[in-house]
């Protein structure tokens, strides 16, 4: 059984900003580099007229977590996934597993992580997993390993 994951939508002319709340591990990056684009304090809060396009890209390109990516309006979704800003993900079959320091692990690439009830949620690009274990949202990382401060390299 496929659990579904709330995703919201923004859109250009020329790309859809994808954004997966339950994947956002809060790490403020997109905020912090491009305010106009990306305020917290806006809804919504994306404003996809605040900048270029080419500058969004650069941006959600920064996500740590992949809760952010884009899609560009005239390919298809599935192609997009794994080209967009996955680095590792496009036709390379090593899977990448980063470690932040202090923080989350992340795996570069598509993956499936079925729960204990048999549930399969799909993740693309970049999936960031707890490794804390103070995640309210096991086994992705919420960003509470920041309020725990937690402490690892
Ligand atoms: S590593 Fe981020 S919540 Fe645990």
């Amino acid at each position: 059984m496929e659990r579904k994951q709330i995703v919201k939508e923004y859109s250009n002319e020329d790309i859809t900003v994808i954004w997966k709340p339950k994947t956002c591990i809060h790490s403020k990056k997109c905020w912090k580099g491009l305010l106009q684009v990306f305020n917290p304090q806006n809804r919504p809060w994306v404003n996809m007229d605040g900048a270029s396009t080419a500058r969004i890209k650069k941006q959600v390109d920064a996500c740590p977590s992949g809760a952010l990516i884009y899609v560009n309006k005239h390919e298809d979704k599935e192609k997009n996934s794994t080209t967009t800003n996955g680095k590792l993900a496009e036709g390379n079959h090593v899977t990448l597993i980063d470690m932040k320091e202090n923080g989350p692990l992340i795996v570069h690439g598509n993956l499936e992580i079925k729960d204990t009830k048999g549930n399969t949620v799909t993740h693309s690009n970049k999936t960031a997993l707890c490794r804390c274990g103070a995640s309210s949202n096991k086994p992705l990382c919420d960003g509470s390993h920041a309020k725990v401060d937690f402490k690892a390299n």
